[in-house]
C-alpha cells in the first residue's frame, strides 16, 4: 500500500472516494478548527459511520496524541444513550481519526442559526438529555470541556413524545484547552471562546463544575439567541467570563418566568464552588423556576392608542417549536 502522506492539503474533495483505516470515504459533512468529518463506509461491518480525521498538527503535539488515545477511549466505553458511541479511535499514516456513529440530523450550532432560539418545553427536552450525558461522563471521571452548540448533535427522536434525539460528541477533543494552558503555539486557530468557565481561562484545575459553566453558557444561548457575553474581541471576551455578570436571561426572553434567572446566574458563577453540583441539577432547577408558567405578556397598545410617530409594537417573538415537525 502507497503510504498516505498528504491527508490533509485542504482540498475537500481529495479524500472523496478513498479508504482510510478500513473506511471508504463517501462525503465531507463538517469541518471545525481541528478536524474534517466525513461520513464513510466501513467495509469491514458494512455500515456508515461519520469518520473524524483530527488535523496533522495535532497528531505531532505529544501531549494531545496521549489524551486523545486515552480520552477517546474513556469515552468509548462509557455506553450512554445521549452520547454519540464511539467504534474506534486510532491513527494511520500520521492522522489521528474517529470512527463513531452517524448521526443523521444537525448539530445544535446550525439548528440555533436556523431556527433561533427555542421554547422553554424543546430547551428542556434537549438540555436534560444532554444534561445526562455529561452528568454520566463526569460519573466515569471524564471532563468534556468544549461544551457548545457544535458538540451537541441532535437528531430525530423518536415519537411525538420524544420529538429530539441530543447527543454528546467531542470528549477531550479540545484545542482551546490545550492552547489556554499554553501547550500549542500562540496564535493557533483555538475555535470559539464563547462557552469557555473562568477556572479554564486561568489555568485553575478543571472538574465537571468546568462543564457545568460551559453547558449554561449553551442553554443560556438555546433560549437568549445569544451566548451570555458578547464582546468585540477575544480579550474582552475571556475578561467577562472571568469578571462581567451575564445579562439575565429574561431580558432577552422577557416570557420566562423572572426566577430563571437566578438559576442561570448560579449555574454561570465565577468560582466552580457556587455553581450546581451537576448539570441535572442545574436542568431541574430551571424547570422548577419555568415551571410556574410564562408571565403576562405586557399589554400592547391597541393601534387607536398609539400616538402619532410612536414605533409599532414588536409582535411576541415566534419560538422555535417543534424543532422537528413529526412523521405520522
Ligand atoms: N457523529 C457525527 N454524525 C454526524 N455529523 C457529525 C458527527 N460528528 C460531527 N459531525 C458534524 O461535523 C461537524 C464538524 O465537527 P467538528 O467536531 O470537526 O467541528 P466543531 O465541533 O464544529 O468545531 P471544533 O473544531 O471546535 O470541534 C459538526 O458540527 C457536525 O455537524
Ligand atoms: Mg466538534
Amino acid at each position: 500500500m502507497t503510504r498516505e502522506t498528504s491527508l490533509f492539503s485542504g482540498r475537500p474533495s481529495e479524500l472523496l472516494g478513498k479508504q482510510i483505516a478500513g473506511y471508504r470515504i463517501e462525503k465531507e459533512i463538517g469541518r471545525g478548527g481541528m478536524a474534517v468529518v466525513y461520513r464513510a463506509r466501513d467495509l469491514r461491518l458494512e455500515r456508515t459511520v461519520a469518520l473524524k480525521l483530527l488535523a496533522p498538527e495535532l497528531a505531532r503535539n505529544d501531549t494531545f496524541r496521549r489524551r486523545f488515545t486515552h480520552e477517546s477511549r474513556a469515552a468509548a466505553a462509557i455506553d450512554h444513550p445521549h452520547i454519540v458511541p464511539v467504534f474506534e479511535a486510532g491513527e494511520t499514516d500520521g492522522v489521528l481519526y474517529i470512527a463513531m456513529r452517524y448521526v443523521v440530523g444537525s448539530d445544535l450550532r446550525h439548528l440555533l442559526d436556523r431556527e433561533g432560539p427555542l421554547s422553554p418545553t424543546t430547551t428542556l427536552r434537549i438540555a436534560a438529555q444532554v444534561a445526562s450525558a455529561l452528568d454520566a461522563a463526569h460519573d466515569h471521571g471524564l471532563v468534556h470541556r468544549d461544551v457548545k452548540p457544535g458538540n451537541i448533535l441532535v437528531a430525530r427522536g423518536t415519537d411525538s413524545d420524544h420529538p429530539e434525539h441530543a447527543y454528546l460528541t467531542d470528549f477531550g477533543l479540545t484545542k482551546k484547552s490545550l492552547s489556554l494552558t499554553g501547550f500549542t503555539t500562540v496564535g493557533q486557530f483555538v475555535g470559539t471562546l464563547d462557552y469557555v468557565a473562568p477556572e479554564q481561562i486561568s489555568g485553575r484545575p478543571v472538574d465537571a463544575r468546568c462543564d457545568v459553566y460551559g453547558f449554561a453558557c449553551v442553554v443560556y444561548e438555546i433560549l437568549a439567541g445569544h451566548p451570555p457575553f458578547r464582546r468585540d474581541d477575544d480579550m474582552a471576551l475571556l475578561w467577562a467570563h472571568q469578571y462581567d455578570e451575564a445579562p439575565p436571561l429574561t431580558e432577552a426572553r422577557p416570557d420566562l418566568a423572572p426566577q430563571a434567572d437566578p438559576v442561570l446566574a448560579k449555574a454561570l458563577a465565577k468560582s466552580p464552588d457556587d455553581r450546581y453540583p451537576s448539570c441535572l441539577a442545574f436542568v431541574a432547577a430551571l424547570r422548577a423556576a419555568t415551571a410556574g408558567g410564562v408571565p403576562a405578556v405586557g399589554h400592547t397598545p391597541t393601534r387607536a392608542g398609539r400616538e402619532p410617530g410612536e414605533e409599532r409594537p414588536k409582535p411576541p417573538p415566534r419560538w422555535a417549536e417543534p424543532v422537528f415537525t413529526q412523521r405520522t
